[in-house]
């Protein structure tokens, strides 16, 4: 691939090398327990939004908690594989008492999965989606970052191409790729088993049906708002405090790394609808049309690539 990224294909997907080590660990010894909260995303699709909204949704009542103004939503989720200093080690999750309600964020495909999460508990999973379009773009400038934190360390890798990134993209070939598999498994399977995957849109959530995206999700999640915290504005407030705007602005989230070339505040660029047009050429807008239509052929499942900023 033009980007430099070792990957490798397993259960037809690609992953990087060196996570592959703890994913495969997981999928053999992890054991989710059924009040266990599963966020399930692409990279680059909305995954920190929806811990930080996840996050407050759960702890609302908890009165010893300040969500998110302490602590980076990026830390207060469990990976479902470790191997990042920062979040909890396999035997630290293991070890969490029964009573602590444990979020979970896991980028493997829905096949991939460990059987606990998908069989053997009544665990929930909430996958987000965003249209290929707004994940490609901020993909490409993740990665851009990524090589840009690493100059020093490994000179020689060159920031790649919008071009080859996008070949590599319609291609399937980047982590956790390919992008149709992995959003229509889920899709799938949130159709089979409604009560046990939720599907969100990225595009919903920032569209004016928020609310009613929050209620469907602190609903599903078993903490479902009262009127009287609607009427009271709490929904309202919960979707002001996970406002890129709020988030990026706080000091948990603009200092600091999450690994050695990984910095917290990469995690929040610009967050919008529809930024593919600033780099998207009228080539390259056909060619993923066309990917779509083909691959979401008989799904009942469609994104927007008609949306023109105002
Ligand atoms: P952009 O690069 O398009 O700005 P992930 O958390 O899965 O890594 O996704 C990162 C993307 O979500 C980035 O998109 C980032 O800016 C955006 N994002 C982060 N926090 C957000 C928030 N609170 N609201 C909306 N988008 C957010």
């Amino acid at each position: 691939m033009g980007s430099n990224l070792e990957l490798v294909k397993y259960q037809n997907f690609w992953f990087l090398t060196t996570p592959l080590k703890n994913i495969l660990h997981y999928q053999a010894h992890f054991k989710a327990r059924d009040s266990d909260i599963i966020l399930a995303s692409l990279p680059k699709t909305g995954t920190t939004w929806l811990k930080s909204l996840l996050f407050t949704i759960v702890n609302r009542t908890n009165p010893d908690h300040q969500p998110l103004i302490n602590k980076s939503p990026l830390l207060n989720n469990l990976g479902v594989y470790g191997g990042n200093p920062l979040l909890p080690s396999p035997q630290q999750l293991h070890d969490e008492p029964p009573s602590t309600l444990r979020l979970l964020h896991s980028h493997l495909p829905y096949a991939s999965l460990p059987e606990s999460i998908k069989s053997s508990s009544s665990c929930k999973i909430v996958y987000i989606a965003r249209n290929p379009l707004d994940t490609f773009v901020s993909q490409w400038h993740w990665h851009a970052n990524l090589l840009k934190n690493r100059v020093g360390d490994h000179d020689e890798l060159e920031p790649p191409s919008i071009e080859d990134f996008f070949e590599s993209f319609c291609q399937g070939k980047f982590p956790y790729g390919p992008y149709f598999n992995h959003v229509i498994e889920f899709w799938k399977q949130s159709l089979e088993q409604p009560n046990k995957i939720l599907f969100l849109k990225y595009e919903d959530l920032k569209s004016d049906q928020v609310v009613l995206q929050l209620k469907k999700l602190a609903e599903f999640v078993g903490f479902p708002f009262s009127s009287q915290e609607e009427n009271e504005g709490l929904i309202k407030d919960i979707i002001k405090l996970c406002s890129i705007n709020n988030l990026k602005d706080l000091e948990v989230n603009k200092n600091g790394f999450m690994n050695k070339f990984v910095k917290k505040k990469d995690f929040f660029r610009k967050g919008e609808v529809g930024d593919w047009i600033n780099y998207f050429t009228p080539t390259m807008v056909e060619r993923i049309n066309n990917l779509m239509e083909e691959q979401l052929k008989g799904t009942d499942l469609s994104f927007d690539s008609s949306f023109i900023p105002g």
